[in-house]
C-alpha cells in the first residue's frame, strides 16, 4: 500500500525526533517519497542535514526560506500529500493542533492537509497522562486524526511508563492500514445528505424548528467524500463546518430542502436523509410580525412533503438510507418507515438511551433492514458515519 505513496514526516521537538531518522528509513524503503517538516526545537534534537539526506528532499522548517526568500506554501505541500504523519508529537504540538494554532510551518501544514493525518505521540509519562494532554489526543481522534499510542517502558527522564514513541516498525505498519483504510470506494458515486434542522417561518421575526443540530449527517457527508464520494449536503441552518471535498446546499424550510433534495435525486446514486423535517408548516406566514394581544391564539399548520417518500418513490436501484428517533415502540416504528419510504436501511436512535440523539458528540444507534437488526454500542458520530458509510459501500458493491 505504501509503494509510490507521498508522506509528509513532521518532527516536533522531543527526544525520541532521532527514531525520525529510522522511520523515515522505513518509508524510503517501503517505496514512498517522503518531504521532512520540522519544527524550530526539532532541529536541536536531530540535524536537518541528517533528515535531507534520508529523505533526500530539503527539509521545511520556515514560512519562508531565509537564503532566498521563497515562500514554503503549506498548501501545495498539504495537497501534495497521501499522508501526513507526525512523529513525534509532542504535547505542546498536539495541543496547538487541537486548538488550531498555527505558530509555525508543522502546523499550517495540517491545517491545510486533505490527506489523513497520523500522531505519535512522545513524552514524559506525567506528561501523556494529563488530562490537558488525553482531552487534546479525544479532540484529534474525534476529528479523524489517527493516534498510535505510545508505549510503556523507560523514558529520557529516568522514569519508567507510558509517553515512549511507539517504535518505527510499528509506525510503518498503522500508516500502511491507515492508508488501505482511506482508499477511494466510493470514487465516481454521487450521493445526497440531508441534515440538520428544517426553519418554518410564522411571521417575519418567529418560527417553528426543532432540537437537531445536524452533526450526525454532517459527520456522514464527511465519511461518504472521505470514501471519494461526490457529496451534496443540503443543510438547514446550522454553524457547523463543511466537512472536507463535501458541497453544501443551504436550505431553511421543509419546502426549500424538498425542492434541492428532488433536484439533485436526478443525477444522484443515493442519498441518506439525515435531516430533521418539519412535519408541519404554518398555513399562512405573515408579512409583519404578529402582535400580541390579550387573547390566546392558534396558529393553523399544514403537512410538509416527505422528502424520503418522494426520492423512494422512483428509487429503482439506488441507495435510501433514512433516520428513525423514536422514543416509543422504536422496532415498530422504524420497521414501518424502512417501507413506507422504501429505505435500504433505517439507522434508529431512541431517545431513551443516554447519549444518543440530539446535540451531543454521541450516538447510539441501530440499522435495521427487511431482515435483519444490528444494535451497536454509544459510539462518537463520527465512528456511527462509519459504520453507516461501511453498509452504503456493501449495497453499493452488491449492486455493481
Ligand atoms: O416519518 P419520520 O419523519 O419520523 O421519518 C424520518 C425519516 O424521514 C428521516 O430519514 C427524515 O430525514 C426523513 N424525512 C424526510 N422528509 C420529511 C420527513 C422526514 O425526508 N418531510
Amino acid at each position: 500500500m505504501l509503494e509510490g505513496k507521498h508522506i509528509i514526516l513532521g518532527i516536533t521537538g522531543s527526544i525520541a525526533a532521532y527514531k525520525a531518522a529510522m522511520l523515515c528509513r522505513l518509508l524510503k524503503t517501503a517505496g514512498c517519497q517522503v518531504r521532512v517538516v520540522m519544527t524550530p526545537m526539532a532541529k536541536q534534537f536531530i540535524t536537518p542535514l541528517t533528515m535531507a539526506t534520508l529523505s533526500r528532499n530539503p527539509i521545511l522548517v520556515d514560512f519562508f526560506d531565509p537564503e532566498n526568500g521563497a515562500w514554503n506554501s503549506h498548501v501545495a505541500l498539504g495537497e501534495w500529500a497521501d499522508c501526513y504523519l507526525i512523529a513525534p508529537a509532542t504535547a505542546n504540538t498536539l495541543a496547538k493542533m487541537a486548538t488550531g494554532v498555527a505558530d509555525n510551518l508543522l502546523l499550517t501544514t495540517y491545517l491545510s492537509a486533505r490527506c489523513p493525518v497520523a500522531v505519535a505521540p512522545a513524552m514524559d509519562l506525567d506528561m501523556y497522562a494529563h488530562v490537558s494532554t488525553q482531552a487534546n489526543l479525544a479532540t484529534l481522534r474525534e476529528r479523524g486524526v489517527k493516534v498510535i499510542e505510545p508505549g510503556e517502558g523507560e523514558l529520557a527522564s529516568g522514569l519508567s511508563g507510558k509517553g515512549r514513541m511507539a517504535e518505527p516498525e510499528q509506525i510503518v505498519e498503522e500508516i500502511d492500514t491507515l492508508l488501505c483504510e482511506k482508499k477511494k470506494s466510493l470514487a465516481g458515486r454521487r450521493f445526497i445528505v440531508t441534515a440538520g434542522a428544517t426553519i418554518e417561518a410564522i411571521d417575519p421575526v418567529r418560527y417553528i424548528t426543532n432540537h437537531s443540530t445536524g452533526k450526525m449527517g454532517y459527520a456522514i457527508a464527511g465519511e461518504l467524500a472521505a470514501r471519494g464520494a461526490d457529496v451534496r449536503l443540503i443543510s438547514g441552518r446550522t454553524s457547523l463546518p463543511v466537512p472536507q471535498g463535501v458541497e453544501r446546499v443551504d436550505v431553511l424550510s421543509a419546502a426549500e430542502m424538498y425542492a434541492a433534495a428532488t433536484a439533485q435525486w436526478e443525477h444522484a446514486d443515493g442519498a441518506v436523509m439525515c435531516a430533521a423535517v418539519a412535519d408541519y408548516t404554518p398555513c399562512e406566514v405573515a408579512d409583519r410580525k404578529i402582535k400580541k394581544s390579550d387573547d390566546d391564539m392558534s396558529i393553523r399548520l399544514r403537512r410538509t412533503e416527505d422528502i424520503a417518500a418522494r426520492l423512494g418513490a422512483d428509487k429503482g436501484g439506488r441507495i435510501l438510507v433514512g433516520f428513525a428517533l423514536e422514543t416509543d415502540d422504536e422496532q415498530a416504528h422504524a420497521e414501518a418507515k424502512l417501507v413506507k419510504k422504501n429505505f435500504d436501511f433505517v439507522v434508529l436512535n431512541s431517545l431513551r438511551d443516554a447519549g444518543a440523539g440530539f446535540r451531543g458528540d454521541t450516538n447510539k444507534v441501530a440499522l435495521i433492514d427487511r431482515s435483519s437488526r444490528t444494535d451497536y454500542p454509544l459510539m462518537s458520530k463520527r465512528e456511527v458515519a462509519a459504520i453507516i458509510v461501511d453498509r452504503i459501500e456493501h449495497l453499493t458493491d452488491n449492486r455493481k
